[in-house]
C-alpha cells in the first residue's frame, strides 16, 4: 500500500495535532525519546515542542492526512549555537518505514544551511535503530558511553551556510510503501 507522506515545519496550530499523537505513543517510545516514564504531557510542555523560531530552534513533522506522526528537531546550544542537540520521534505504527532517516535528514539540511556545524544528541546504547539510523546519516559520529546511553557528537558537513533554503512553510512529499 503506498501512503502519501508530507515533511514539513512545525507550525503553531501542531498543538492540538501533539496532543492527539501523544496517546498513540507506547511508554517505550516515550521513554526512549523523553529517557524518563512520562505518563501525560503538560500543556505547557506541548506548547514549547511547538515555539520554535526556524533558526535557533528548529521541528520538523512527518504528516499523513492532517495528524502528525513524527517529530524531529534540534535545539542549538546558547554558548555555542553551532552546535546543536538533536531528538526524534515516529509514532510506533510507522516506525520501521523511512519516517525516522526522512525527518533527520531534512532537519540536517535546514541546520546545515544555518550555519550549524556539530550535532549532539542523547540515544540508549540498546537503541538499535537510532543507532543505526545515526550511523548511516552522521558517519563521522563519535559515540561515548555512559551508564548505557550514548552520548554522540557529529561533524555537520554539507553545503555551506547561508546557502538558499526553502521558505518556512514549505513542505515536500514522498510516497511510501508501507505493509499491514
Ligand atoms: C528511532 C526512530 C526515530 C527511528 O525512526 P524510524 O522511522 O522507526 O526509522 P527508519 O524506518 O527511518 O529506519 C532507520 C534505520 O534503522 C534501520 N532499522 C530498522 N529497524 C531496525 C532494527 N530493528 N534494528 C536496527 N536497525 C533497524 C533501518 O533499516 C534504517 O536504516 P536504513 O536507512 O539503512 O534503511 C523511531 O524508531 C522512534 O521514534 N523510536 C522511539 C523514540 C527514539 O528512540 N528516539 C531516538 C532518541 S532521540
Amino acid at each position: 500500500m503506498d501512503i502519501q507522506l508530507a515533511t514539513r515545519p512545525m507550525q503553531p496550530d501542531d498543538e492540538e495535532r501533539l496532543h492527539r499523537l501523544w496517546p498513540r505513543l507506547s511508554p517505550d517510545t516515550v521513554y526512549r525519546r523523553f529517557h524518563s516514564p512520562i505518563r501525560g504531557l503538560p500543556d505547557e510542555t506541548v506548547h514549547h515542542l511547538v515555539d520554535v523560531d526556524h533558526d535557533r530552534r528548529e521541528a520538523v513533522v512527518a504528516t499523513v492526512g492532517d495528524e502528525v506522526v513524527g517529530v524531529a528537531r534540534y535545539d542549538r546550544s546558547p554558548a555555542d549555537p553551532s552546535v546543536a542537540e538533536v531528538a526524534v520521534l515516529v509514532e510506533d505504527a510507522w516506525q520501521g518505514v523511512g519516517l525516522g532517516r526522512q525527518l533527520v535528514t531534512t532537519l540536517a539540511d535546514l541546520a546545515r544551511r544555518r550555519g550549524v556545524r556539530t550535532v549532539t544528541a542523547t540515544v540508549q546504547a540498546d537503541n538499535d535503530r537510532m543507532v543505526w539510523l545515526i550511523r548511516r546519516l552522521f558517519p563521522g559520529s563519535t559515540m561515548t558511553v555512559d551508564s548505557a546511553v550514548y552520548e554522540i557528537r557529529s561533524p555537520l558537513t554539507g553545503p555551506s551556510a547561508g546557502t538558499p533554503e526553502p521558505p518556512a512553510t514549505a513542505g515536500a512529499t514522498a510516497l511510501l510503501s508501507r505493509w499491514g
